[in-house]
C-alpha cells in the first residue's frame, strides 16, 4: 500500500438539526463563514494538502453542492461580458482543474461510520484523509489536512486529529486515551464516543480530521449501530486499534465547530477580524455598544 493521500472523503449527510430552520432545505456545508461556504473551506485545506480526488458522501441536500464545484458558463459568460474580472477569477478558482469529484449518496443518514462507508467504491485500497467540513480549522501555516498528510507520510500510521476540551464537554465528543503521550499526540490506547464527564478517560476530544488506512472499511462493515442509534467511526476505530497503530494528532490552529450556533458566530468574527475591510466594521459595531 502506498504511503501517498490522493483522496479525501467529505461526509455531508448530516441533518443538522442543531442549525434548523436554516439547515431545513439547504445542507449545512453550504451555509457562509463571511463569503464561502463551509464546504469551500474543507476542500481548499484537503487541496492545498496535495489531494486532487474528492468524494462527497451527500444525502437530500446535495444539489447545491454539486452545483457549487461544478463550472457555471452562464454567470462565467455574464461576469466576462461585464467586464467583473475579480469575480471571474473567484469563482474559476472554486476548484482547480487538476481535482476531481465524485458524489456518493448515502441514502438515509445512519452516522458518520455509515457515511464514510459509503465511499468505499471511491477509495479501494489506499489511505485516504476525512473531512469534517462543520469543523473549519484556521492555520496561519499548513492546514490542518496538510499537518496530517505529512504525519501519515513519514510514519505510515492512521491518524485522528484531537483538541483538549472542557471536561463538562467531553458527551459532545470521541474522547481519546493517549498509551504514551509524545510532543504532537500519541498512539491512542483508548477511543470511546460521546462519554460523560464522570467516565471520560481523558479530556481529548476528536475534532472532524482524519488520515486513515483503507482497512477501516472492514472494522465499519463490522460495527453495529452505537451512540444515539448511528453507526460510529469511533467505534469502528475502537475496534481497528487492535489490529493497528492509530495516533492521535494535536494540530496547530483554531477549529471552529460551525454545526453549532456559537461555533458558526464565533468562525464569522474570527475571520471577520482577520479580514482588513470587515476588520472596522467589527470595530464599529464594539465601539458603539
Ligand atoms: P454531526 O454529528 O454534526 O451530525 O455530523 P449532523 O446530523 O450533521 O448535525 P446535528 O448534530 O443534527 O446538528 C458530523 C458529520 O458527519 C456527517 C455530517 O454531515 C457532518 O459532516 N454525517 C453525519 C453524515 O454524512 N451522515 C450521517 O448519517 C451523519
Amino acid at each position: 500500500m502506498t504511503n501517498r493521500v490522493r483522496k479525501a472523503v467529505f461526509p455531508v449527510a448530516g441533518l443538522g438539526t442543531r442549525l434548523l430552520p436554516a439547515t431545513k432545505a439547504l445542507a449545512k456545508e453550504m451555509l457562509p463563514v463571511i463569503d464561502k461556504p463551509l464546504i469551500q473551506y474543507a476542500v481548499d485545506e484537503a487541496v492545498a494538502a496535495g489531494i486532487d480526488h474528492l468524494v462527497f458522501v451527500t444525502g437530500q441536500t446535495k444539489k447545491a453542492i454539486e452545483d457549487h464545484f461544478d463550472r457555471s458558463a452562464e454567470l462565467e459568460a455574464m461576469l466576462e461580458a461585464q467586464g467583473k474580472t475579480d469575480l471571474l477569477a473567484r469563482i474559476r478558482a472554486v476548484l482547480p482543474p487538476r481535482v476531481t469529484c465524485m458524489y456518493i449518496r448515502q441514502p438515509a443518514p445512519l452516522g458518520l461510520g455509515h457515511a464514510v462507508l459509503c465511499a468505499k467504491p471511491a477509495i479501494g485500497d489506499e489511505p485516504f484523509a476525512i473531512l469534517l467540513p462543520d469543523d473549519l480549522i484556521d492555520c496561519d501555516g499548513p492546514g490542518c489536512t496538510e499537518q496530517m498528510v505529512r504525519c501519515f507520510e513519514d510514519s505510515g500510521h492512521s491518524l485522528v486529529a484531537v483538541q483538549s476540551v472542557a471536561r463538562a464537554e467531553t458527551g459532545r465528543y470521541g474522547i481519546v486515551r493517549l498509551k504514551s503521550p509524545d510532543g504532537r499526540g500519541g498512539p491512542i490506547g483508548e477511543i470511546v464516543e460521546k462519554p460523560s464527564p464522570d467516565r471520560a478517560p481523558s479530556t481529548l476530544g476528536v475534532v472532524g480530521r482524519y488520515v486513515m488506512s483503507p482497512g477501516i472499511f472492514e472494522a465499519l462493515e463490522n460495527t453495529a449501530p452505537g451512540s444515539g442509534g448511528e453507526i460510529q467511526l469511533t467505534d469502528a476505530i475502537a475496534a481497528f486499534l487492535g489490529e493497528e497503530t492509530i495516533g492521535a494528532f494535536a494540530f496547530e490552529g483554531t477549529r471552529y465547530d460551525c454545526g453549532s450556533r456559537e461555533g458558526l458566530l464565533a468562525a464569522n468574527v474570527a475571520l471577520g477580524l482577520k479580514d482588513p475591510e470587515l476588520r472596522s466594521v467589527l470595530q464599529r459595531l464594539r465601539d458603539s455598544s
